[in-house]
């Protein structure tokens, strides 16, 4: 019997099939499929005055918001240090530093007291994030940028299909970013897609992601290429391929019922473990969220006893994540006392969660976060004798 895995994608006969035929067209690069996921994503996410484009990860996405916000060499970019690798990455790579806030101790979400203390001359950007199944203060952020007239690059990737007072996430920010990797809420294999201001960024984006090719996408969306183009600035290999697209696709057609099966699962994880005082459950509009991942908080001394217990009892466990300034490359930053994004860095555990989640997989996962806090699951040699004690103390 294996593990529940934290992560599981969902990928059935729809996603298989529109592969196969997106290989069998004969146009493997950014062609017809993506033209139609960006048309999909657009309409889904109900931009309007937005524009959306796509590119092949999130953290391509992420490094052309901060090259659209105007972020270069000797800027700062403050951001939390709770945060994923790839937002530290994104503002390296462009020159740029990053400057470490805090976050708030509910949603583990940036705190703007923290980062209005960091802010200085030099700093030109926030790029703050969603985590897990908390949507940051987003009116907040707005009026912090404005007051310090900052560019706002929001990184979605954790929230995509949320909505926030009824506009879906993604359709309001000033740069956006969403990713659509392996294990996320709806998964292109690997993609990523930036939502920009106007027309004059999404056009930046379409060089930019190609080379800095000047040929309209249009050519390439009848899976075409044009053989003359301009080339007037920089320009990464940053566009996506038909494949992914396709996969998109079909994703897109069974959004709810991946946001349903998530919300069901962490709705059951909720009401079973309410009782345990020894852990912080995390508060989730189940309304209104789509759940990428259920982090939950446990004493940090019983963290890697608890994750071991778990896997014995059949659970596979995360953590999200390390907070950044522990990172050796991030070690110089520039940062404020981050108490909170220590103290949350080792108390959170991830549980499983993902769109194929069997009712006997809730349970078992619940019944082992159960049983260890009872004190009845014990460290045990075998996953067999750990699953007995569960039994025996049911
Ligand atoms: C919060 C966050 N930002 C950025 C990324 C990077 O996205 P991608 O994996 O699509 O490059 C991830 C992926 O794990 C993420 O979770």
């Amino acid at each position: 019997m294996t593990n529940v895995p934290v992560f599981k994608p969902l990928i059935e006969a729809d996603e298989i099939g529109a592969a196969v035929k997106s290989l069998e067209m004969g146009w493997l690069g950014m062609g017809s499929y993506v033209d139609q996921l960006e048309r999909a994503l657009t309409d889904h996410l109900g931009l309007k005055d937005k524009r959306l484009a796509l590119v092949n990860t999130g953290h391509s996405a992420l490094h052309l918001a901060l090259v659209l916000a105007g972020v270069g060499p000797g800027d700062e970019v403050i951001t939390p240090s709770f945060n994923c690798v790839s937002d530290f990455q994104a503002i390296l790579q462009v020159g740029a530093e990053p400057v470490l806030c805090d976050i708030l101790d509910d949603s583990l979400t940036i705190d703007l007291q923290s980062a209005k203390m960091l802010v200085g001359k030099r700093t030109k950007a926030v790029l703050f994030i969603d985590y897990a199944s908390s949507l940051a203060d987003y009116e907040a952020v707005e009026i912090f940028a404005a007051e310090h007239g900052l560019r706002v690059v929001h990184d979605a990737a954790h929230s995509f299909n949320s909505t926030h007072h009824g506009r879906m996430v993604g359709s309001f920010s000033d740069l956006c970013m969403m990713s659509f990797d392996p294990v996320k809420t709806l998964t292109c294999l690997d993609a990523g897609a930036i939502i920009v201001n106007n027309d004059e960024e999404l056009g930046q984006v379409h060089q930019m992601r190609i080379l800095g090719m000047g040929q309209p996408p249009a050519v390439m969306y009848q899976n075409k290429r044009a053989w003359t183009f301009h080339v007037d600035g920089e320009g990464y290999r940053y566009h996506l391929l038909n494949l992914h697209a396709a996969i998109g696709l079909q994703q897109l057609k069974k959004i709810e019922h991946i946001a349903e099966t998530r919300r069901a699962a962490c709705g059951y994880y909720i009401d079973r473990l309410a009782g345990i005082s020894d852990i912080r459950l995390p508060e989730i509009d189940l309304k209104t969220i789509t759940p990428f991942i259920f982090v939950m908080r446990v004493p940090a001394e019983l963290r890697n006893d608890f994750r071991t217990a778990m896997g014995t009892a059949g659970v596979d466990t995360g953590v999200h994540w390390q907070p950044g300034h522990h990172f050796k490359i991030l070690e110089d930053c520039r940062r404020g006392d981050i108490p909170v994004s220590d103290l949350a860095g080792n108390e959170i555990v991830t549980l499983p969660l993902h769109s194929q989640m069997a009712t006997e997989d809730m349970k078992t996962v619940a019944d082992a976060v159960i049983a260890y806090f009872k004190g009845d699951l014990k460290h045990t040699a075998t996953k067999e004798s750990a699953l007995e004690q569960i039994a025996a103390a049911e």
